[in-house]
């Protein structure tokens, strides 16, 4: 148990790349780790796009935002995370497909990190570019972006990416968002 917590609690979103690029048995353990996610009513509403040609890339990262434009593209691995909202059922008017394309994002984190890559994710992409970059029929949906690769010096990136990868990792203490019982409620 404690292991798991502590890889959790280890992993870290990097923006440093390596050229160096991925082997293909690690893309096919980040598949497995993806593709064995939990979601509602097993519906697995995911799909994944691996980028490994040119057109790929460039696709990639024409649809970046301004500021993930400076890093990202250094990554020789990039993924994008596709979800279907009609293969998912929307009950109470939630977007369960987005849920569940989230929790097998996380697992491909932790199996990245578990691995030696780096991995970040990106909710910073324009949708409307990368549904057509990438060919994405209706009602196929962008859920996230993933950059990928092996660790590289933090002096290769731009200085204003140096300082945000130095911020130390931080997280809201328990008691800032665990409530017992009912929401406010604290321990008895
Ligand atoms: C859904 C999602 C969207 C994110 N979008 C971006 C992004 O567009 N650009 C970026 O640099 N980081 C992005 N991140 C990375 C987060 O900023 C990062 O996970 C957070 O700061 C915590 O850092 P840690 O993953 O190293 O613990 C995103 C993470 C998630 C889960």
């Amino acid at each position: 148990m404690t292991e798991v917590i502590e890889a959790l609690a280890n992993r870290r979103s990097n923006r440093g790349f390596l050229p160096r690029p991925v082997e293909r048995e690690k893309v096919d353990a980040l598949i497995e780790a993806f593709r064995w996610a939990p979601s509602a009513t097993n519906k697995q509403p995911w799909r994944l796009l691996v980028c490994d040609s040119r057109e790929g890339h460039a696709a990639f990262d024409a649809a970046l935002s301004e500021s993930n434009r400076m890093w990202a593209p250094r990554a020789p691995l990039k993924l994008v995370v596709i979800g279907n909202p009609a293969e998912q059922d929307q009950d109470f008017g939630q977007q369960r497909w987005l849920l569940d394309c989230g929790l097998a994002l996380g697992q491909l984190l932790i199996q990245a990190c578990g691995m030696g890559l780096h991995v970040r994710s990106m909710a910073g992409f324009d949708e409307v570019r990368a549904l057509q970059g990438f060919a994405i029929p209706d009602p196929y949906r962008v859920a996230a972006f993933v950059a990928c690769g092996y660790p590289g010096p933090v002096e290769d990136l731009p200085e204003a990416v140096q300082a945000k990868e130095k911020r130390p990792r931080t997280r809201k203490v328990p008691s800032e968002i665990v409530h017992w019982n009912r929401f406010g409620g604290g321990l008895s």
